[in-house]
C-alpha cells in the first residue's frame, strides 16, 4: 500500500519504518520545511523517504494522522480535499487537562478527524498504547498477538488497516464503528494513567482471548 505519515515522532516514526520493512511505500509528509521528527524518521530508516505534505498525500492510498491533537486542524485543513476515498488512520488522542478527555467526554476526537477531512475513509487505530509497543510489538511466550482494538464505519477501509496492523506485530479487533472511537480515546487514557503516572510497565498490552460459545 502507498501510505503517507502526517506525524513522524514517537508514534509515527516507528509505525512508519515497521510499514516499509513489512514492502509498503512510506512516505512521510512533511508539513513544515525542516521538520525535526521527519528528519530522526529520515535517519532511522533507509526504507523512508519525505515530500512536501500536499504531495505525500496525493500520492497515497492510506494517510496515517499521527500528530498532536490539538495540531490536526492545522495539518488536515491544506490537504482536507485531497483526502478523499482515501483510508485516514486516525493514531490521534485528545487530552485534556488532569489527563481527562480533551472533548469532555462529549465527542470523539475521531469525528472532529472525520469532520476535518468529510470525504476520507476515517479508521482509528495504534492509539490505545504508549509507543514503546510500536517500537517492539514483541510479548514471547503467551501464544497470542497483542490486541490492536481499532473501529470505523468504512468496511473495506477497516480490511486495510486490519492488514497494517497485522504488519506491526498486533492481532486486529475490530471494535465497531467510528461512534467506538470515544471509548478507545478512554482506554488510552486508561493506559496513560496506569503507565505514564502510577508507573507500570510501559510494556503492557491487552490480549484478546476467546472460546467457543457453549453449543
Ligand atoms: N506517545 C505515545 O505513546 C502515543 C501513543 C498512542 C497515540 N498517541 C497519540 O499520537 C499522536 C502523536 O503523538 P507522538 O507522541 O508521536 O507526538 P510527537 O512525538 O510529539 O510527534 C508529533 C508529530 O506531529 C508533527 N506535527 C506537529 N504539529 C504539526 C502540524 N501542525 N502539522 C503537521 N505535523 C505536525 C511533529 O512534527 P515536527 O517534528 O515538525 O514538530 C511530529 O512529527 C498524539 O495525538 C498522541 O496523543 C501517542
Amino acid at each position: 500500500m502507498k501510505i503517507a505519515f502526517i506525524g513522524s515522532g514517537k508514534v509515527g516514526a516507528p509505525l512508519a519504518a515497521r510499514l516499509a520493512e513489512r514492502g509498503h511505500e512510506v512516505v512521510l509528509a512533511e508539513a513544515r520545511e525542516g521538520s525535526p521528527s521527519v528528519a530522526r524518521a529520515l535517519k532511522r530508516s533507509p526504507l523512508l523517504s519525505a515530500r512536501p505534505l500536499a504531495e505525500a498525500v496525493r500520492g497515497a492510498e492510506g494517510v496515517f494522522l499521527a500528530t498532536p491533537f490539538n495540531a490536526a486542524e492545522a495539518a488536515l485543513r491544506p490537504v482536507a480535499e485531497l483526502m478523499a476515498g482515501k483510508v485516514l488512520v486516525d493514531c490521534t488522542n485528545p487530552v485534556g487537562a488532569g489527563l481527562t478527555h480533551g472533548l469532555d467526554r462529549q465527542r470523539s476526537g475521531s469525528a472532529f478527524v472525520q469532520e476535518l477531512a468529510p470525504r476520507a475513509r476515517v479508521v482509528k487505530a495504534f492509539s490505545i498504547y504508549g509507543f514503546e509497543n510500536f517500537e517492539d510489538p514483541v510479548y514471547p511466550g503467551y501464544g497470542t498477538l497483542p490486541a490492536m482494538l481499532y473501529c470505523g464505519d468504512d468496511a473495506e477501509a477497516k480490511v486495510d488497516v486490519a492488514g497494517l496492523i497485522v504488519d506491526c506485530g498486533f492481532e486486529p479487533v475490530d471494535v465497531g464503528g467510528l461512534v467506538q472511537a470515544l471509548h478507545l480515546e478512554h482506554l488510552a487514557l486508561l493506559w496513560v494513567r496506569m503507565v505514564r503516572v502510577e508507573g507500570r510497565s510501559p510494556h503492557l498490552v491487552w490480549g484478546a482471548l476467546r472460546r467457543p460459545r457453549p453449543l
